[in-house]
């Protein structure tokens, strides 16, 4: 077979993965409505400043958005690089992003009013109350740099940061990349205000992601990407310091947020589905796939394709890991969902809008 045919073969076998139209689990897809980002796509981070106002996201240009809820239009409010030359614009495909910088958790510290960045490119950054350019606070840990800083939480007491790097090896751009080589250098962090020290907390993950911290503290919970699984890192009780699997789930997880219901809402980029799980089952596979196709064109046929599949889900589990509800509506590459009062603001990597849905 020539390198060519071998090719195509693989693509076919790995996409034909990706693309498998599924029945919704719940018989129907539920409607919502769509806030338009005119000029970028993928608000992957949803927060509200300490007046409520907002929502903020961070997108694929490297900009961070305010929505004016009176005026019903989006303003620029920050950026995470300086140098902004040809950036305005960027999709998530360019490839300027490690120049122009791609926001992705976001969170308003209440006793502040500073917003904190995780960029997948610029590490961890933080933002004033006026905007404007954001100032990095860390971009390494134990003298390895961060890879691919991807999602945070604050504690509100004392503003210490607990956050993710999703993997040392691989960048934002070549996420797929991640899940296929079954990479485990992502790592959890913490970064304190008083010392202004990066604490390392676990290492060798494979694609941690979003993480939150529960109601009163004591644990985290971790999206486990690679694995299809949420992980809970004990920080204060006698268990304080183990880790362990809280729930199993039909996809992988994106970022996480507390609901305040209770437990905590998981956005799914995607399913699982049987040929992904028998590549991810042998990693050298994973590798072969990676090796025989440009990095580029895998992350961007999955990228039209799971557009192509068209619809998403989003799971809320309790405190010990139960599902205690289950949203499918028509958003593929869902990334977060925010809830406040009666609405989940819904984020996505890829697309030109916020979801919003009435509860
Ligand atoms: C992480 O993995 C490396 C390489 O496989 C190994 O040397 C190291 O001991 C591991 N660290 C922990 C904390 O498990
Ligand atoms: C949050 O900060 C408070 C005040 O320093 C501390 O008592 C608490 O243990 C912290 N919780 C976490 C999860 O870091």
């Amino acid at each position: 077979m020539t390198s060519k045919v071998f090719n195509a073969v693989a693509a076919i076998v790995l996409f034909s993965a990706l693309v498998v139209v599924r029945k919704p689990l719940n018989g129907e897809l539920r409607q919502m409505e769509v806030v338009s980002i005119a000029d970028a796509v993928g608000p992957e981070s949803v927060a509200f400043d300490p007046l409520g106002d907002g929502p903020y996201v961070g997108v694929s240009d490297g900009r961070i958005l305010k929505w004016l809820e009176n005026e019903h239009r989006w303003i620029g409010f920050g950026t995470t690089s300086q140098n902004r030359e040809g950036c305005l614009g960027q999709d998530e495909h360019e490839t300027r992003e490690q120049i122009c910088g791609r926001p992705l958790g976001i969170c308003f510290s209440e006793a502040t009013g500073e917003l904190y960045i995780a960029d997948a490119y610029m590490g961890l950054l933080k933002l004033g109350p006026e905007g404007g350019l954001a100032t990095p606070i860390a971009t390494q840990a134990d003298a390895v740099p961060f890879g691919f800083t991807n999602s945070l939480d604050i504690n509100q007491s004392d503003g210490s940061i607990y956050f993710t790097d999703s993997s040392s090896v691989y960048q934002r751009r070549n996420y797929i990349s991640v899940i296929l080589s079954g990479d485990k250098t992502g790592r959890l962090l913490k970064y304190e205000q008083e010392s202004q020290q990066v604490t390392v907390l676990l290492t060798n993950l494979s694609f941690p992601n979003g993480v939150a911290l529960s109601q009163d503290g004591s644990f985290l919970v971790l999206s486990d990407t690679t694995n299809c699984g949420i992980l809970r890192y004990w920080l204060t009780t006698p268990r304080a310091g183990s880790l362990e699997t809280l729930a199993q789930l039909p996809g992988f997880p994106d970022n996480i947020r507390r609901s305040p219901r209770g437990g905590f809402w998981v956005a799914l980029h995607s399913r699982r589905t049987k040929i992904v799980s028998w590549i991810l089952w042998c990693p050298k596979l994973g590798r072969a796939l990676i090796w025989l196709l440009p990095e580029k064109v895998i992350t961007r046929a999955y990228s039209v394709l799971s557009k192509l599949r068209g619809s998403g889900i989003a799971i809320r589990i309790s405190e010990e890991g139960e599902v205690l509800e289950t949203l499918e509506i028509r958003m593929s590459s869902m990334s977060e969902v925010q809830e406040k009062g009666d609405h989940l603001w819904i984020g996505s990597i890829n697309l030109p809008f916020l979801g919003l849905y009435r509860l």
